[in-house]
């Protein structure tokens, strides 16, 4: 058993249809436990700064204006395998291609701009990392 921590991002579309409760009791369901979790609204300069990775991909502006557009819910999961237990639940990055059952079919559909998808994870440890320290404190995770 490897106990992991990851981050998810609960985007502005999912916090915009009122599903902030319904996507955090999926993660529960499956045995994940909210560590920490905060509302916030990203800037242009912190969204920019989160995704830099992608600063060079055609859909960087898009992404951050849409990550600009409301508030977001970043949260700390914590659970056997959490980085890629939190990715099978979120389903593929596009929700139209994404299973029925996982959070982007079920909460992001229908789906025309592939930013509004209604959750990010971490997708490895590394990242998890910086991610988790992108949002809290060390404080924050006791
Ligand atoms: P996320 O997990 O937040 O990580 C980067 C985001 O870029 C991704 O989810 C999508 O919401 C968004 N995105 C927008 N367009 C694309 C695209 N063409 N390919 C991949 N990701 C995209």
């Amino acid at each position: 058993m490897t106990v992991q921590r990851t981050l998810s991002i609960i985007k502005p579309d999912a916090v915009k249809k009122n599903s902030v409760g319904q996507i955090i009791s999926r993660f529960e369901t499956a045995g994940l436990k909210v560590v920490a979790v905060k509302k916030v609204y990203l800037t242009r300069e912190t969204a920019g700064e989160f995704y830099a990775e992608h600063k060079e991909r055609p859909f960087f502006g898009e992404l951050v204006d849409f990550m600009t557009s409301g508030a977001c819910y970043p949260m700390v999961l914590e659970g056997d395998n959490a980085i890629l237990k939190n990715r099978e639940l979120m389903g593929a990055t596009n929700p139209n291609k994404a299973e029925a059952g996982t959070i982007r079919h079920d909460f992001a559909l229908p789906c025309t701009d592939l930013s509004a998808n209604a959750v990010h994870g971490s997708d490895s440890e590394e990242s998890a990392a910086r991610e988790i320290a992108f949002f809290f404190a060390s404080a924050d995770l006791l």
